[in-house]
């Protein structure tokens, strides 16, 4: 398996260009099936995850080519809404695709996704809403089937905000009959996106955004020309890289605005971040100070997908720390790798407490998934010493090649891929 080299202690410098959202592409190219024709799609990062779309989408008969981050997708040749198993496994994602395929064909056939390294991932929201929309759910071991001649709109209450069950809705109501108004929906600017996308396609949708989205339905959609906002994760997790290495590096191609909670937690821990429009430059010349509390929310709140990376600055900061996990119950996992590394960490429940130390030593560690495999890196990067990051094909997932964007700033980051074992036969 493929592994990341880092030698640790060189401060990154430079600029950076941030590419964009996996977690806005994927919903969006979900969408495209719901319009007939050729979209173009700009700005959509070379991820795996997105690769694992594609291959999906080519599944049910469309054409889905990625150059220089536009996707050419032409959904008029799509011919089946019956999500191969095996792909659904790879991501979790491809339940994005059950209302517009559930629109397109009346019917859709996925697989329950399974939980993964951090945790259950239910999908009870995403099909309760689609129930409430007319449709009928038929669940037979881990296949789920979902029918529906006509699709009508209603008024849905979610029980938690969701990010992907208020997509999923949004989706399905662009062309039910009637109007549907999603309450206590998620607000991520993910969702906005996706709400200007369908709107470029002809929907009409208001709200994106706030917690009550409102979603008249059309007839008929039409493909559309469209580009992806930049990735806040990304962004924010180079921003933690800049601070824990104490460099000096400024960001291009990002929404200031969509990180406002990440940059209040770093400026409270030490860090400088200067916004001039959408760039942002970001530094840490000395030690990073203990933040008291830190709560993972929903958006506009501090997110869970930056929560291992800014546990990772902390752990070199001076004093106590405690990170609250509201969002998924096993998303800690990073804590016993960067233990192996020397960091003073310790977990009761769902918070953890993070006791900074002087330094950090190069490891071995294994990534178990994206966001904690990304943290790794960056602790790689402070350490003294070499750290091996293994299992990195969870990074790859939301990282266009990590170690070129941290290399580009300096770092001394390498990836070794095994020479293919000979086949003796
Ligand atoms: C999206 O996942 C993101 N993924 C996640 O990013 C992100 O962490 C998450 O939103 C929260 O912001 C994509 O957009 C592709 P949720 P999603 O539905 O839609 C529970 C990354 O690293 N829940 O808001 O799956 C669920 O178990 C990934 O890029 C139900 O109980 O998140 C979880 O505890 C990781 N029933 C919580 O809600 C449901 O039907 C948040 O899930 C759906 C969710």
């Amino acid at each position: 398996m493929e592994k990341l080299v880092i030698e640790g202690g060189r401060p990154l410098s430079g600029t950076i260009r941030i590419h964009g959202a996996k977690n806005a592409a994927l919903p969006i190219l979900a969408a495209s099936m719901m319009a007939e024709g050729t979209h173009r799609i700009e700005n959509v990062p070379d991820l795996l995850d997105i690769h694992v779309m594609l291959d999906i989408l080519r599944s049910l008969g469309c054409k889905a080519e990625l150059r220089d981050e536009t996707v050419v997708l032409d959904t008029l040749p799509a011919h089946s809404s019956h999500i191969p198993e095996e792909l659904m496994k790879q991501m979790r994602s491809s339940i994005f695709l059950m209302g517009p395929l559930l629109t397109r064909f009346g019917e859709v056939q996925v697989y329950q996704p399974g939980g993964c390294a951090i945790g259950e991932r239910k999908i009870d929201l995403h099909l309760k809403g689609l129930q409430a929309l007319g449709a009928e759910i038929e669940e037979a071991g881990n296949t789920i089937i979902c029918r529906a001649t006509l699709l009508r709109g209603t008024d849905i209450v979610l029980d938690f905000p969701s990010v992907g069950a208020t997509e999923n809705i949004m989706m399905a109501a662009a062309m039910a009959r009637g109007t549907t108004t999603i309450f206590n929906a998620a607000r991520e600017p993910e969702i906005q996106d996706l709400q200007h996308f369908l709107n470029a396609m002809g929907a009409r949708i208001i709200g994106a955004g706030t917690d009550t989205i409102t979603i008249e339905g059309v007839d008929r959609l039409v493909p559309c020309t469209y580009s992806i906002i930049p990735d806040r994760i990304v962004a924010g997790t180079m921003m933690v890289a800049a601070a824990i290495t104490k460099g000096n590096i400024t960001l291009e191609n990002v929404c200031p605005a969509h990180l406002t909670s990440v940059t209040h937690v770093l400026r409270r821990a030490g860090v400088q971040v200067h916004i001039d429009g959408d760039i942002m430059n970001v530094s840490c010349p000395g030690r990073p100070r203990a933040v008291e509390r830190i709560v993972t929310s929903p958006y506009p709140s501090f997110p869970t997908d930056l929560q291992s990376q800014v546990m990772v600055l902390l752990s070199l900061a001076d004093g106590l720390s405690v990170i609250k996990e509201t969002i998924f119950e096993g998303r800690f996992k990073h804590v016993d790798e960067l233990t192996r590394m020397g960091a003073d960490i310790w977990v009761d429940m769902n918070s953890a407490f993070v006791r900074g130390v002087p330094r950090l030593y190069g490891a071995t560690v294994e990534a178990t998934d994206l966001r904690a495999g990304a943290a790794l890196v960056i602790a790689g990067l402070a350490a003294a010493g070499t750290t091996i990051v293994e299992q990195i094909h969870h990074i790859d997932r939301g990282y266009d090649r990590i170690e070129r964007m941290f290399s580009r700033l300096g770092a001394r980051i390498e990836r070794f891929t095994p020479a293919p074992v000979p086949n003796n036969n």
